[in-house]
């Protein structure tokens, strides 16, 4: 028979004795001080506060104590661990405030350093102004038709109404492909988007409303105002009672929605092989609208001061070509025109050398921006 161990004395519990208690604590206490990252606190956490951890275990101690020295022993054991558990805490937020702090740095953005990536290009400004002018014709209902660079003589001239001894076909003008062993292909660079009025007369069912934007070729030396490669939008509308009077309509809309309302537009007498009667067509001055005239004090550049800009070439289409293209002329009529790209781009912009616009330098075209 055992009596109860009244006489028991906590210090006896070795794990309980308050010098080692004292110990255990100061050593957590250092491992916190010491954890140098939130990792390593991690594993002090552990080693000093866990479930076996020496104060944890001494913790477990205390049930086998008489009740008399339980509460002191408690005390002891519950105080350091509630010290430590402090300083853990402490210790936490001081690493996550320096680690906090670490990143600012070292994640730091440098939005002043040179940019190094490949900037992103713009549209050449004749792509987009050549699809702006285009867009206009497709708000009046006209489609795009397209056709090839590389053309048959018989679409660029024969079909167009141009004599075999025209001109325009000799060499001057015209690059030529060559054939097998240098002979004659029958083929050339396109001189004019027009061959394309003879493809969609064959191509389509009539009614035709098409404009053709497109790559032409001419043996021009590249100086300030040509180029051998240039581009063209031509329009074609064949229909029934087609007359000059809409086309001098489509063409009033399209000057007044490219280059701003009430400019008036006259067309001057001219001669193309493929359009009887022909014009040129001229747009009043976007910029002086007329008032540099006969006025040196207030010169425009834009028009040279001479009130009219040049914008293209028209008529109604030769019924020869009609025929070509096997369009019955008795109930059909039409009318076609050509502007230059270029030219537009030129006085529309103040694009004041042609150079700028093939030379391929981007700051030409970035400074036209993206427009879309
Ligand atoms: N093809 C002509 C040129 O290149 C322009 C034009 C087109 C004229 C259509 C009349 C009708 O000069």
């Amino acid at each position: 028979m055992s009596a109860p161990n009244n006489s028991y004395d906590p210090v006896e519990v070795n794990a309980l004795h308050p010098d080692e208690v004292a110990r255990m604590r100061q050593e957590a206490l250092d491992a916190i001080a010491r954890a140098s990252s939130l990792e390593e606190l991690k594993e002090v956490r552990i080693a000093h506060a866990g479930d076996r951890s020496p104060l944890a275990l001494a913790n477990r101690e205390i049930g086998a104590l008489p009740p008399a020295a339980r509460a002191d022993a408690g005390r002891r054991v519950g105080g350091a661990r509630r010290e430590i558990s402090e300083a853990l805490k402490a210790r936490q937020a001081q690493l996550e405030d320096e680690r906090d702090a670490r990143v600012l740095v070292e994640e730091a953005v440098d939005v002043t350093l040179p940019y190094d990536r490949i900037p992103h290009g713009s549209r050449h400004p004749l792509t987009t102004i050549g699809e702006r002018m285009a867009d206009i014709f497709v708000g009046m209902g006209f489609e795009i038709a397209e056709g090839p660079e590389v053309e048959a003589e018989w679409y660029n001239f024969d079909a167009l109404n141009f004599l075999p001894d025209h001109p325009a076909r000799t060499m001057q003008d015209t690059f030529f492909v060559a054939g097998p062993n240098g002979g004659e292909s029958g083929m050339v660079l396109r001189t004019h988007t027009s061959p394309v009025q003879v493809r969609a007369m064959l191509d389509r069912e009539l009614p035709v409303y098409v404009v053709v934007p497109g790559r032409t070729f001419r043996t021009d030396e590249l100086d300030a105002t040509h180029s051998p490669v240039f581009h063209q939008l031509e329009g074609l509308v064949v229909d029934e009672g087609i007359t000059l009077a809409h086309l001098r309509g489509a063409i009033q809309v399209f000057v007044e929605q490219m280059f701003g309302e009430g400019l008036r537009t006259r067309m001057r007498p001219s001669y193309f092989p493929f359009t009887e009667p022909s014009a040129e067509v001229d747009m009043e001055c976007f910029v002086c609208r007329g008032a540099s005239v006969g006025n040196p004090d207030a010169p425009c550049r834009t028009c040279s001061s001479e009130g009219w800009i040049e914008i293209g070439g028209c008529g109604v289409v030769n019924p020869r070509v009609l025929v070509a293209a096997g369009v019955d002329t008795e109930r059909y009529s039409g009318w076609a025109f050509g502007l230059g790209i270029e030219r537009t781009l030129m006085f529309a912009r103040g694009v004041k050398d042609m150079h700028d616009m093939v030379e391929g330098d981007v700051r030409f075209t970035a400074a036209f921006g993206m427009e879309m």
